[in-house]
C-alpha cells in the first residue's frame, strides 16, 4: 500500500486464488463488503465499484497471474468520502498496455476503468504491482 495515502476509516483484505472464479469472487465479496459498510448492492456507489473490481480482477488473473500465488482485493474507505479499490497482483515484470485500438477485440477494461474512476493508476510493490481506482462515495 502506498504509504502517502490517507489512514482508512475501514478496510477489507482479501488474498484470492488468481483463476476466473477467483475474479468473480471479488466482484462479489466487494457488493457484500459494501452493503456492510451502508451501500446497497444495486446502487450507484457498489455498481461503479463492482465494475471497477471487476475489470482490475480479470486483469490480475489474466495478465497478472504468477501460477501459484493468490491476488489481493483491498477496499478502503478513505476521509473525505472516496472508496479505494486495489487489487495487487505478484508480476512485476509486466507493464500495463493503455492503447486504444478501434479495430481491437480486447483492450475494453482499462478504458471503462478510466471512464468509471475518478482518479487510477499503478503502484510498485516488493513483489509485483498494485492496480488502485478511486471513486467517490457522495452520489451525483
Ligand atoms: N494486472 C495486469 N498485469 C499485467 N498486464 C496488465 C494488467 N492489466 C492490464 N495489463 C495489460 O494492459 C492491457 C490492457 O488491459 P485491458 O484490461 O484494457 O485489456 P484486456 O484485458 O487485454 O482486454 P479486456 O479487458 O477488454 O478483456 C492488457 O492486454 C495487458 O497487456
Ligand atoms: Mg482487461
Amino acid at each position: 500500500m502506498n504509504a502517502e495515502i490517507t489512514t482508512p476509516t475501514a478496510e477489507l483484505v482479501q488474498h484470492i486464488r488468481a483463476t476466473p472464479r477467483g475474479a468473480r469472487v471479488a466482484r462479489h465479496l466487494a457488493a457484500e463488503q459494501l452493503a456492510d459498510w451502508g451501500y446497497p448492492q444495486d446502487g450507484e456507489v457498489s455498481e461503479t465499484a463492482q465494475h471497477l473490481v471487476a475489470e482490475l480482477a480479470a486483469n490480475a488473473v489474466t495478465h497478472g497471474r504468477v501460477p501459484g500465488r493468490a491476488f489481493e482485493l483491498r477496499l478502503l474507505l478513505l476521509p473525505e468520502d472516496t472508496l479505494r479499490i486495489e487489487v495487487s497482483d505478484a508480476r512485476g515484470d509486466r507493464k500495463l498496455r493503455y492503447v486504444t485500438e478501434p479495430d481491437s477485440e480486447s483492450g475494453r477494461g482499462l478504458i471503462l476503468v478510466t471512464l468509471l474512476a475518478r482518479t487510477w493508476g499503478v503502484a510498485e510493490r516488493d513483489v509485483g504491482k498494485t492496480v488502485w481506482a478511486e471513486i467517490s462515495l457522495i452520489l451525483k
